[in-house]
């Protein structure tokens, strides 16, 4: 550890950590892998989906936004903290329509590799159903708002790497959306389809057509790499 670090304990772990680094930071650079969903390394820290909860010094944080700090003692992969993520992630599912055997991304959805860490194998809660629009209008890329989690990481992405605000959130509650900066559709938008917008989708919201099954099934990105061990991976070395 050098003067400008500081120790944090994660999981009775001793890691050290570094003036203005996230809970989350930490952890990664010191190959602990949290869950998490709205967290993406080039976007600022969003907070909203809570898959990444911690508890720290005994109360409930998001470790996506809360700050590392000297001294702190944290709990990641307790059974209470495990049960936590998996509510969240259980109700994700069932809120939008998440048909993985029929999903473009599946293999590559975050969402799906969260799940199946967290050893979810069947909906704990009653499906809703929702019946939302897909918006294929664009000749490029198309929306499937089914399986929007509402991250907002393609919000963030426009705003602050693609410099467009193509994307935004309206309406509240169960009716909160993401919308696009046209009053029509996605194909009246100035996004394009090399904006980092289009990257960051963790689920199968955001799609580039005509690319789905480019990558056969079976040879995705959790396929061969469940979520997570590309960080751990980095401890045990
Ligand atoms: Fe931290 Fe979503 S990843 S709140």
């Amino acid at each position: 550890m050098t003067d400008a670090t500081f120790s944090i304990v994660i999981d009775d772990q001793e890691i050290s950590a570094r003036p203005g680094q996230t809970i989350l930071q930490a952890a990664d650079d010191a190959g602990l892998y949290i869950p998490r969903l709205c967290a993406h390394k080039d976007l600022v820290p969003h907070g909203s989906c809570r898959v990444c909860t911690v508890k720290v010094n005994g109360r409930p944080q998001s470790a996506c936004t809360q700050p590392a700090a000297a001294g702190q003692v944290i709990e990641s992969e307790t059974d209470e903290i495990r049960g936590v993520r998996r509510a969240i992630v259980d109700m994700l599912f069932v809120e939008g329509n998440h048909l993985c055997p029929f999903c473009e991304k599946s293999g590559d959805c975050e969402l799906q590799a969260v799940a199946y860490r967290l050893g979810i194998a069947a909906p704990k809660y009653p499906f809703l159903f929702p019946k939302r629009e897909v918006d294929a209008s664009h000749p490029k890329i198309m929306i499937d708002h089914n399986r929007c989690v509402l991250c907002g990481r393609c919000v963030r992405a426009s705003r602050d790497l693609d410099g467009k605000h193509v994307f935004d959130f309206v309406g509240r509650g169960i009716d909160k959306k993401v919308a696009v900066n046209s009053a029509a559709k996605l194909a009246d938008t100035n996004i394009d389809i090399s904006d980092k917008a289009v990257d960051v989708c963790p689920v199968g919201a955001i799609l580039r057509k005509r690319v789905g099954y480019v990558v056969p099934v079976g040879e995705r990105t959790y396929d061969h790499d469940p979520i997570g061990s590309k960080i751990e991976a980095a401890r045990e070395r």
